[in-house]
């Protein structure tokens, strides 16, 4: 068991600051269009390891590797096929990850021995300039706690991680709320390991060869063997517009359709965007309000439709 030092956690909105803490070798959340990042430089191997420690994240599950500009990719990674660049030039800076043979400079810590890193360059302009700003690639996971949801909010990241990072960046809630659309580019051809807000559709416009990983529920990525996405409540996924048999208060609805029930919590949103954006807030909110049962409606596997059945599957079966 791993004991965390309790620190004094600065919430900030100086980018400066915040810059400053993470080049001393601190561990500093910031802000990303799909979820917050718990972030730290990811040449430094012990500034790494805490992340580790303060997340309680099992040591074989590698972190993403956050950068400002094209750039820094050569430095990082080796041997990008063709089809990468191709993705890069038209989704970079967005939530898009792709996997790539590393290189030596980037420590084993942060890609728990891997040969390959994952990067990605977020679009949100805090991020943007907090990452310029700390002039080293930042090695981050979503900033929530192991097994929890991933935090879309800076007090989402505050009740999970306060006194185990040294400061947190504030920002807006997270535009997209799902975490990035994970592509492994060290085959011919470019695979789809964790459905995002950007498509396979949109992904195969570019690269039509993109195809998904021969099953999304195998262990095609370290994490996805972990707990993941789950709320204390009991998850039930509902077809379009079904009721469930006993409408209880302790439960709560997120969903498209208005419910036929009445339910202690009932999120309705408009579109699969929204569905997207808020559904980790709402498992949140869900748990602070001690609901014991979640009816979520499923949505049909396209666009954005596909992050989120991955999302509400994984709460579904416990995480
Ligand atoms: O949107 C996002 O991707 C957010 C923001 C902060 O950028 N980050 C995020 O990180 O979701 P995390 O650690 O919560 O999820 C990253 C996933 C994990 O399932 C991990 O196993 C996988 O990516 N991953 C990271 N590096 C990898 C590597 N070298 N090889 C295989 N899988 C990797
Ligand atoms: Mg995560």
């Amino acid at each position: 068991m791993v004991t965390i030092a309790c620190v004094q956690t600065l919430v900030t909105d100086s980018i400066k600051d915040a810059a400053r803490l993470l080049r001393q070798g601190e561990l500093v959340i910031f802000p990303t269009e799909t979820v917050y990042g718990l972030g730290a430089n990811a040449l430094d191997a012990l500034a790494v390891v805490r992340i580790y420690q303060a997340k309680q994240r099992p040591a074989d599950n590698p972190l993403i590797v956050h950068i400002h500009c094209l750039d820094q990719v050569e430095e990082l990674v080796q041997d990008v096929p063709d089809y990468a660049w191709d993705l890069m030039h038209t989704f970079f800076p967005g939530p898009l990850t792709l996997l790539l043979p590393k290189r030596p400079i980037v420590p084993d810590a942060t890609t728990a021995g891997s040969s390959k890193v994952c990067l990605r360059m977020p679009s949100s302009p805090l991020a943007c300039r907090f990452i310029k700003e700390c002039a080293v690639p930042i090695a981050a996971p979503s900033a929530n706690l192991s097994g929890r949801p991933s935090p879309t909010r800076w007090q989402d990241c505050l009740e999970d991680m306060a006194g185990r990072v040294a400061a947190i960046l504030k920002g807006p809630e997270a535009a997209f709320g799902l975490e990035s659309t994970i592509v492994d580019c060290t085959g011919s051809t470019p695979m789809l390991m964790r459905p995002g807000a950007i498509s396979l559709e949109e992904l195969t416009t570019v690269v039509p060869t993109t195809h998904l990983a021969p099953t999304q529920t195998n262990l095609v990525l370290p994490g996805m063997k972990y707990r993941h996405y789950a709320p204390q409540a009991h998850v039930h996924l509902l077809a379009p517009g079904e009721s469930p048999l006993a409408p209880e208060q302790s439960a709560a609805y997120i969903g498209l359709t208005p419910p036929a029930f009445v339910s202690g919590y009932t999120l309705l949103v408009h579109s699969p965007q929204e569905y997207a954006h808020s559904l980790f807030a709402f498992f949140r909110e869900c748990d602070r309000r001690a609901i014991r049962a979640i009816y979520a409606e499923r949505v049909s596997e396209v666009g954005m439709g596909r992050a989120i059945m991955n999302r509400l599957n994984k709460a579904a079966a416990g995480g």
